[in-house]
């Protein structure tokens, strides 16, 4: 497994080298397959992210297919929906609209339902295409100060998950009830890019850096095949790059 540390002064600059990034692996999926496949986090870090995406001219937005990492599941409205956020600084803000936006839904009768909807969708669109477990051109990951990420806590039965694309997260992990993408499929992306901003992100930075915290959940992002990459800003990165 490839990976890399790219560490930049401030939130502004670290979001430009990651626009080009993202324009780089949108089109080298577009040009091999005719698509791309990009799954989004929540959380306040991907925020400025987002809306310097939605103002970079040119990407192949018609042909690039978004899904949800993970989601709480209240109501849209409400501020702390992973899907209001996507809306509010992405979707909302593109001149092109995406190929599809797959969210993760929020209306079920029950959490179960809610996964499998999910989980249901995530194959429709993959199996046509692709061939055995979905792997997306690139999943963006936030990191909890805990090491969690997704919605994939420390000691939570969610980890232990070896084959299905999501779960349900119940609320007595992380308080709301959630459902979040697997490890499984997670490492089975092609390009996985952790986003950290600020001191407070910058211990548990360098500890999954550092490899030896191989019990927490960020450590466990592993792509099998794929390339794995740390975006931070200086107040979060480590002063080396590896
Ligand atoms: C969420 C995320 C979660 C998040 C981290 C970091 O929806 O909350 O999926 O994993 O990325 O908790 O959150 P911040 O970006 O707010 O620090």
């Amino acid at each position: 497994m490839r990976q890399e540390l790219v560490v930049r002064t401030t939130g502004e600059e670290l979001w430009k080298v990651l626009a080009e990034r993202w324009r780089q692996i949108a089109f080298e999926a577009v040009r091999e397959k005719g698509y791309c496949t990009a799954a989004l986090p929540g959380g306040t870090t991907p925020v400025g992210f987002y809306l310097r995406l939605a103002r970079e001219p040119g990407l192949p937005w018609h042909e690039t297919h978004l899904f949800q990492v993970d989601e709480r599941l209240v109501p849209h409205e409400r501020p702390e929906s992973n899907y209001r956020l996507v809306r509010e600084s992405l979707l909302k803000e593109l001149a092109v609209a995406p190929g599809s936006f797959h969210a993760i839904p929020v209306g079920r009768k029950s959490p179960p339902d809610a996964t499998c909807d999910y989980e249901e969708d995530l194959f429709s669109f993959f199996t046509p295409r692709e061939e055995g477990m979905p792997a997306f051109d690139l999943v963006l990951l936030g990191i909890g100060p805990d090491g969690h990420t997704a919605s994939l806590f420390p000691g939570a039965a969610a980890l232990a998950e070896k084959e299905r694309l999501v779960v349900y997260v119940p609320p007595s992990v992380a308080g709301t009830p959630r459902v979040t993408m697997t490890f499984p499929l997670i490492n089975n992306a092609r390009n996985v890019i952790f986003l950290a901003l600020g001191s407070e992100k910058s211990e548990i930075l360098a500890r999954v850096l550092g490899g030896k915290a191989s019990d927490l959940p960020a450590s466990r992002i592993r792509p099998r095949e794929g390339k794995l990459f740390f975006f931070a800003d200086s107040a979060a990165g480590p002063a080396s790059r590896i």
